[in-house]
Formats: structure tokens, C-alpha cells, sequence
């Protein structure tokens, strides 16, 4: 029988992944990343969920991908199994806002998939680095790409060169992180955010997460463009009349979700 290396539980409009694999500090193999994606995408597809978390253990959200895994694989293993694109890029594909709840060590791999996310909490103890140029890998798992869109050139090139590890108060600094809160009150405080967001409108949460990563990949202009259609296409939902409606009556609006 397969381990179970995530768990997923429901949370109210939340669904909440824990990466459960404590013993090797949450390192990434294959079978979780399968895992991870395959919750991912359920929760996606689920219509009482509004909002996913991600989160590890007290020590590590990730220390990484599985090295002993990686020892001895060849250029032939890695090309042939698609590593990385095959699927630890299946949270690329979640159109819900995917929020990381960070305590402990987030390396390599671990720091990139909290950079994958669209919001990073960090517990005070939260540690984040990519430490692959010591093994003379790279982070290849998006950090050269996403962690210098996030903090800068300056500070991902230290990061990546010399393996320099950023506490959650320089994470935050360099806006790295969303919010630090305390280590006890880490899930708590997320799950709190990722509840308030799960009330929101879903399509509207969507059309804001596909918008902003689209800064990304495109112009100004080809990138004001795509967010003017995206408002457009608010006003043929129900719920953007319902929430203009509600402030206008002075009460709380209730979403469909539609
Ligand atoms: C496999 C790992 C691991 C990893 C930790 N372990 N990280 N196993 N892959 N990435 C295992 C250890 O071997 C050890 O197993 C157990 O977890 C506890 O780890 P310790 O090292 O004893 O703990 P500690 O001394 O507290 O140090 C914590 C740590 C250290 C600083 C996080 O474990 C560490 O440096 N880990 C590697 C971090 C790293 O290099 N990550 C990048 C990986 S490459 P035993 O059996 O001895 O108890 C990567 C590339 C992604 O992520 C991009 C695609 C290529």
C-alpha cells in the first residue's frame, strides 16, 4: 500500500494540506508530490472550498527534494520521468488562492514550492533558503525564477549562489513573505486568512489570482489589458452585483459563488 505523505482535511470553505513525511523533514519525493498535486487539484475542483493551505510541521514545512532519491539518477532517469514538470507543477494548474503556512526549514525545493504559492505565512522559526548550489544542483523547481520576481536580483542571486539562509523577519523585510505571526498561532492565524478569503466571491478570487500572475508573463500594457477584460467580466456575475448591492443596503453580502 502507497504511504500516505499528505493529509487533507476540509475546514470550513478551507481545505488545509499537511506535507506528513516528519522523519526526513518533510524532503519531497515522488509519491508526495504525486499526492500533493492530487489534493491540490481536488480541493480546486471542489465547490465548497474556497481557499487551500499548505503547510508542513513544526520543524520543516520542506527541507527540500528527497536527495537520497536524487543521488544516483541519471540524465536518461530525469528526462525520461519529466522530474520536476511532471508533477511539481501541478499547483500552477489550482485557480483558488493556495496560501503556505511556514514554521521551521523551507529549502530548495521547499522554499520554491512556498514560492509557488500565492501567499506565504511564516511562523517566527521559519527558514527559508536554496541551498542546491552545495550539492551543485540548482533550484530547479521555479527558484531562479520566482524568488528574483519576488525579493529582486540583489538578494535571490545571494540566495542562490551562496546558500545564504533568510530568517522569517528578513524574509518579510525583503517581501519574501506575506506576514510573520508566532510559531503557536501559526495555523490558527492562516487558517484565519484563508477563511476570510474562502468568503469572497470564488470567480472573483480567481479572475484577481490569474490576473496578478499574469503580471508576470506579459507588458504593462498587454497586462492592463487582460485585467480591464477580467473587470468586465465582473459585471456578468451575480455575485459583484450582490456585493455592490449589500454595501449599498448597508448588510453583510451573501455570495453564490457564481
Ligand atoms: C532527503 C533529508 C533532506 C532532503 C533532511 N533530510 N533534508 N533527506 N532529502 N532534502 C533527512 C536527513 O538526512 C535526516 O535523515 C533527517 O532528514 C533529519 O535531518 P538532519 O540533517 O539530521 O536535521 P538537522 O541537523 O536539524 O538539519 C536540518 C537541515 C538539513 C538544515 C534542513 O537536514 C539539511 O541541510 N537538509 C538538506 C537541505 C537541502 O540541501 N535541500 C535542498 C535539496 S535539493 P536521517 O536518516 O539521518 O535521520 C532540492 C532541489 C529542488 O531541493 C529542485 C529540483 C532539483
Amino acid at each position: 500500500m502507497t504511504e500516505l505523505l499528505v493529509q487533507a482535511e476540509q475546514r470550513g470553505r478551507v481545505g488545509l494540506i499537511t506535507l506528513n513525511r516528519p522523519k526526513q523533514l518533510n524532503a519531497l519525493n515522488d509519491t508526495l508530490m504525486d499526492q500533493l498535486g492530487a489534493a491540490l487539484l481536488a480541493f480546486d475542483a471542489d465547490a465548497q472550498i474556497g481557499a487551500i493551505v499548505i503547510t508542513g510541521g513544526a520543524k520543516a514545512f520542506a527541507a527540500g527534494a528527497d536527495i537520497e532519491a536524487m543521488a544516483d539518477w541519471t540524465y536518461t532517469d530525469v528526462y525520461s520521468s519529466h522530474f520536476i514538470s511532471r508533477n511539481w507543477e501541478t499547483i500552477r494548474q489550482v485557480r483558488k488562492p493556495v496560501l503556505a503556512a511556514v514554521a521551521g526549514f523551507a529549502m530548495g525545493g521547499g522554499c520554491e514550492l512556498a514560492l509557488s504559492c500565492d501567499i506565504i505565512v511564516a511562523a517566527e522559526s521559519a527558514r527559508f533558503a536554496l541551498p542546491e548550489i552545495k550539492l551543485a544542483l540548482l533550484p530547479g523547481a521555479g527558484g531562479t525564477q520566482r524568488l528574483p520576481r519576488a525579493i529582486g536580483k540583489a538578494k535571490a542571486m545571494d540566495m542562490a549562489l551562496s546558500a545564504r539562509m533568510l530568517d522569517a523577519q528578513e524574509a518579510d523585510r525583503y517581501g519574501l513573505v506575506s506576514r510573520v505571526v508566532p510559531d503557536e498561532q501559526l495555523l490558527e492565524k492562516t487558517l484565519a486568512l484563508a477563511t476570510q478569503i474562502a468568503g469572497y466571491s470564488t470567480p472573483a478570487l480567481m479572475a484577481i489570482k490569474e490576473s496578478v500572475n499574469r503580471s508576470f508573463e506579459s507588458s504593462l500594457t498587454e497586462g492592463i489589458l487582460f485585467e480591464r477584460r477580467e473587470l468586465h467580466a465582473r459585471f456578468a456575475s451575480e455575485d459583484a452585483h450582490e456585493g455592490m448591492h449589500a454595501f449599498l443596503d448597508k448588510r453583510k453580502p451573501v455570495f453564490q459563488h457564481r
